[in-house]
């Protein structure tokens, strides 16, 4: 039996989330330049992907660059652009094939124009994909999403279309660059570290987090399904209890 078999098809989350991490550490453990890791990040990245789209997740969102990450030294932030522009050119056609929709949150605009030019390439030309829904963070950061959300709210109210009270959950996620999309249901960082960086801090909210010590590069298919199997264990509860939930609520719709 393939370790895929043991997965639960009813219980899948539809929304993963990861935060890639150590992709460095990989690296300097090998005696290599940090910008090595990045570029065997992106074979875990083609292949979280497709072990994605075979297990039927709908939605993928990856934690690409930080708008932190801008701090980084400029060799290091250059060689992630110039990555991330070449990888997107050589996964087009993959992606068209496999039915994947590309999506990008984030600042968009402070981008070098070669990444905006490339992104929206490759978003207009699997916009009509129906299959998995990658989404990548670019120059993403949850605390900016959050006051710029506010911010266009608070607008709307100064203009006199929109009244304070109609401000609740639902127009407030309206506002947030994920708004057509559901929450994660489970986040996956890689690496060791317990944080969450800045990342979907709101949507985040009943999300199941998962921590592995594994670097990124080494993050592979049978990881996913580690994780998937260890979310598919877990009683969610939002706050109820336990018999609530086991009477009333099916706990992964
Ligand atoms: C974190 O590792 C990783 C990043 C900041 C970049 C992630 C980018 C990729 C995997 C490649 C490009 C992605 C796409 C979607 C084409 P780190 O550098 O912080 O590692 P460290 O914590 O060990 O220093």
């Amino acid at each position: 039996m393939e370790i895929l078999d043991s997965i639960d098809r009813n219980k899948l989350p539809r929304h993963i989330a990861i935060i890639m991490d150590g992709n460095g550490r990989w690296a300097r453990e090998r005696g290599e330049d940090r910008v090595y890791g990045h570029y065997e990040g992106v074979i875990s990245v083609r292949e979280i992907v497709n072990a994605c789209g075979e297990i039927g997740i709908e939605y993928l969102t990856l934690y690409a660059f930080s708008a932190e990450n801008w701090n980084r030294p400029k060799q290091e932030v250059d060689a992630l652009m110039e990555l991330l522009v070449n990888t997107i050119r050589k996964e087009i056609e993959d992606l068209k094939k496999n039915n994947v929709k590309l999506h990008i949150i984030g600042d968009f605009e402070s981008l070098p124009a070669i990444c905006q030019k490339e992104l929206n390439e490759a978003k207009e030309i699997t916009a009509h994909n129906t299959g998995l829904n990658l989404i990548l963070a670019l120059s993403y950061s949850s605390r900016q999403e959050i006051v710029e959300a506010t911010r266009k709210i608070a607008e709307k109210v100064a203009a006199g279309t929109m009244k304070p009270e109609d401000i609740g959950f639902e127009t407030f996620e309206q506002h947030l660059y994920t708004s057509a999309f559901p929450d994660p249901e489970l986040m996956i960082r890689t690496s060791g570290e317990y944080r969450i960086s800045n990342y979907l801090l709101y949507q985040l909210a009943y999300a199941e987090l998962y921590f592995t010590n594994v670097h990124w590069p080494d993050f592979r298919k049978n990881n996913l399904i580690e994780a998937l199997l260890n979310y598919q264990q877990r009683e969610r509860r939002f706050g109820k209890t336990s018999e609530q939930i086991q009477t009333n609520t099916p706990q992964h719709a």
